[in-house]
């Protein structure tokens, strides 16, 4: 047995967090337009005279925040944290400090609005993800991951461009989201770069952004927000740490003491729609990217990226329709739960919530399962996904001393990933 990490407490709220362990990521921009990367302006050096063409053109004429937020609720998922701007530059509210905003599109309104009111009709928390990155402000400097970068006169264009500038204009729009939108649960920073050196011109972290001035807004506006670690402050500035399209295989800890995660994942490896990608995840991928998290104390926040027409594709349907299966059946093994204080069989993960422990068996194993350091400590066991008996039995021939041993089904129960309920003493 081994004790359970502990994170040293932080500013924010992480009861709420922690027991719910997974949400909803959206990634909703002009891109989707593009349908070929969030990225598509810095890949392709799109000059903004060019990129337009996706503002003059968005009008998610389908967008349905109820039937979003109904997909989310349904998947399992407990929150959510949605692009109030991405990198481009584009915004989804009504800000009063740019006209570069979903009102000024064809669509002509708000689209957050009705989004944060959706999700929490549905009983979801609410994040805001912002990006300190703008490849559309004139006072944002040119960089190495600037749209403009290889622009001949880039070092010049700088001149007329005032960094601070920007950081007030950030501020002024982060307290629009935190004071115009009720009580919001998550503000995800995205992302700093100082190392970041190209043909004369640096990267950006906290002086550019003024970090520390923004983070004491924050916390100020929203007592008991969570906030990322993104800032490029000192780790125990923020909340929670957040591994993005990685999987921890321990608890996350940065240096050597454990930490409050999240790792970001996506259905398809970009965030934003992407219509010709063709590395969807598998069902057996998507329900054990999940587990593995929790196994290791973490959350999952797994990304959706809607259309232009303001949909969900089949595709990602049919992805949260396997979050939705498994965790109608299975969402006690992971709300609640956290990592475990004993060790996992060969090919399974525990989690464990108080006296109920779970183990979710990733390779179906033939008649008999072996359960390390449980001998003597289960009361009783069954399949989680319908409440059927699995008789403990004496240890077997062969059998790790300490073990619990349990007599399964000669074949695998129908679930992607089936999950036995122990009841500990
Ligand atoms: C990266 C990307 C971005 C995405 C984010 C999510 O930082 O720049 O496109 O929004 O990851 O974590």
């Amino acid at each position: 047995m081994a004790s359970i990490p502990q994170p040293a407490p932080t500013p924010g709220d992480m009861d709420w967090f922690v027991q719910s362990r997974f949400g909803m990521f959206i990634h909703w921009g002009t891109y989707a337009l593009a349908a070929r990367h969030e990225w598509v302006k810095n890949r392709e050096e799109i000059p903004d005279e060019v990129y337009r063409k996706y503002f003059d053109h968005f009008d998610p004429d389908l967008s349905d925040p109820a039937a979003w937020a109904r997909a989310a609720r349904e998947a399992g998922m407990k929150y959510f944290v949605i692009t109030t701007k991405h990198h481009e530059g584009f915004c989804l509210w009504d800000s009063d400090y740019t006209d570069y905003k979903a009102p000024n599109t064809p669509c002509g309104k708000d689209l957050l609005r009705p989004l944060v009111e959706a999700f929490r009709a549905e009983g979801l928390r609410v994040g805001f993800y912002y990006s300190l990155i703008d490849w559309h402000h004139p006072d944002f400097p040119i960089d190495g991951i600037h749209s403009r970068r290889n622009h001949p006169d880039a070092l010049e264009l700088n001149k007329s461009r005032d960094v601070r500038k920007y950081a007030e204009y950030m501020r002024n729009q982060v307290r629009e989201l935190l004071t115009k939108f009720g009580n919001i649960d998550i503000m995800w920073f995205d992302f700093s770069y100082p190392a970041n050196e190209y043909r004369g011109m640096r990267g950006k972290g906290r002086d550019d952004w003024q970090s520390e001035a923004l983070l004491a807004m924050v916390r100020e506006l929203q007592p008991g927000i969570i906030v990322n670690n993104r800032l490029d402050l000192p780790a125990e500035r923020s909340d929670i740490h957040t591994p993005e399209q990685v999987q921890p295989t321990g608890w996350v800890e940065v240096d050597g003491k454990p930490v409050f995660w999240e790792t970001c994942q996506t259905f398809s490896g970009s965030w934003g729609y992407y219509r010709d990608e063709y590395t969807w995840k598998s069902p057996e991928q998507l329900i054990r990217m999940l587990v593995n998290s929790v196994s290791c104390g973490g959350n999952l926040l797994m990304n959706v990226g809607p259309t232009g027409r303001g949909t969900f594709d089949a595709r990602a349907l049919a992805a949260l329709g396997v979050y939705r299966d498994w965790m109608r059946l299975h969402s006690r093994a992971i709300c609640g739960c956290t990592q475990s204080e004993f060790r996992a069989p060969p090919d399974c993960r525990l989690t464990q919530n108080g006296d109920r422990l779970y183990c979710h068996v990733f390779a179906w194993p033939f008649r008999h399962l072996q359960l390390p350091e449980l001998a003597d400590k289960v009361e009783y066991a069954q399949l989680l996904h319908d409440a059927s008996e699995l008789q403990i039995l004496p240890p077997k021939e062969g059998a790790v001393s300490g073990a619990l041993t349990l007599d399964l089904p000669v074949r695998q129960p129908d679930a992607v990933v089936p999950v036995i309920e122990l009841f500990l003493k």
